[in-house]
């Protein structure tokens, strides 16, 4: 079996899953299986650090998802549109995706995994959630028996990397920022992170997994770190908190009417609390459920080399599915259209 990936994005993310593939032939027998066999970008003309035989970058991504010869797209463009409809025209056309595109599966989810489930193919989308961070399989898996009460987490890299280097060296809030897009943390406009959106994005996203339910956006209250100044975290300190972006989706069980409570802000954290210790590009996610108590997942939350990590995972787990299973692929392997039922927040 031969399986051909048609990457749309040549990033951070894209570098960085090409470049881990293709460390990987001849260490996974997998990838003697798998072809990256076109690539889509806005320009060609920029100059890229993996090295692709001629011919496999285009600037056409609709041709990608329509090529019949295509198996596995990998949406790593990011942003709601073309990704959206390309997303779309893929699984239409009977082709898994994965994608590490939060902000699409947030808003999208329910459209996409409809699409999906219908045409009786796999969305993953390991990536879009914590970076490096196996979390969303373990939600969906290794937890699934459990009742969730709450998830709460540091789910933006980019900010909690601004919060650190504001705390121990004093830094200003555009220099660390610059320094974060110059790493590959931020999103292509990171307004998203620094306003809280990203997290909102990703909390929706656990939520809906964690909680058996859609999560509509605008029912997420949402506050980013702009108005957090280096006096703010001096005094934190001093009374013994660290100031963090928090993402938070736990249920009331005081109000029958408005079932879950989903939020970002940024919030004081006693000095004792595991969250608060989670420092830099790292992100943590601690779930709490019965009978299990409480997890916490921990790990580097975003950058190239971390992302790279979860969307090749992605792509290698779907491999070794439709080669083990394709009669009777595993349910619970990918995102399904059930986890985005409609739930009141
Ligand atoms: P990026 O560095 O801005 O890369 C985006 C890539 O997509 C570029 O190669 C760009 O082409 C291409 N692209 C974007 N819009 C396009 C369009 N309309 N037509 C053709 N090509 C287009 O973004 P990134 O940081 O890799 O992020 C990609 C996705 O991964 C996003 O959904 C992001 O939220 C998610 N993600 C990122 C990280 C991270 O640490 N960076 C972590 C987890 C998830 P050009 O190169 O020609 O401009
Ligand atoms: N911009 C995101 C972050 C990328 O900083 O967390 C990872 O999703």
């Amino acid at each position: 079996m031969g399986v051909k990936l048609g990457i749309l994005g040549l990033g951070t993310v894209g570098t960085g899953t090409v470049q881990l593939l293709q460390d990987l032939v001849g260490r996974h027998p997998l990838l003697q299986e798998i072809e990256i066999y076109r690539v889509g970008v806005r320009s060609l003309s920029k100059p890229r650090a993996v090295e692709l035989p001629e011919g496999i970058i285009t600037t056409d991504l609709e041709a990608i998802v329509n090529d019949p010869t295509v198996d596995i797209v990998v949406e790593v463009m990011g942003g709601l549109e073309p990704a959206r409809s390309l997303i779309l025209k893929a699984l239409s056309h009977g082709k898994h995706v994965v994608t590490a595109n939060k902000a699409a599966i947030a808003r999208f989810g329910a459209e996409i995994f409809t699409a999906a489930n219908q045409a009786g193919v796999y969305v993953m989308l390991e990536a879009a959630v914590g970076g490096g961070i196996p979390v969303i399989q373990p939600l969906k898996q290794s937890l699934s028996v459990n009742q969730i009460n709450a998830v709460t987490g540091i789910v933006n890299g980019t900010t909690n990397y601004i919060l650190t280097r504001m705390q121990t060296e004093g830094s200003n809030f555009d220099d660390v920022l610059a320094d974060a897009q110059k790493l590959g943390y931020a999103e292509a406009d990171p307004t998203a992170d620094v306003d809280g959106l990203d997290a909102a994005d990703k909390i929706a996203i656990l939520a809906s997994l964690g909680f058996g339910g859609r999560i509509h956006l605008e029912d997420v209250y949402c506050e980013g770190i702009r108005q957090v100044s280096k006096t703010d975290i001096a005094y934190a300190e001093k009374l013994g908190f660290a100031i963090k972006l928090l993402a938070i989706a736990k249920r009331t069980f005081s109000s029958p009417s408005s079932p879950l409570s989903v939020r970002v802000h940024p919030t004081l954290v006693p000095k004792a609390h595991p969250l608060a210790s989670i420092n830099g590009v790292y992100n943590a996610i601690l779930v709490e459920g019965e009978p299990i108590g409480q997890v916490m997942f921990f790990g580097p939350g975003a950058g190239a080399g971390a992302t790279a990590s979860a969307v090749s995972a992605d792509i290698l787990n779907l491999v070794a599915t439709l080669k083990t299973s394709t009669t009777n692929p595993n349910p619970l392997l990918a995102c399904r259209h059930q986890d985005y039922c409609e739930i009141a927040p």
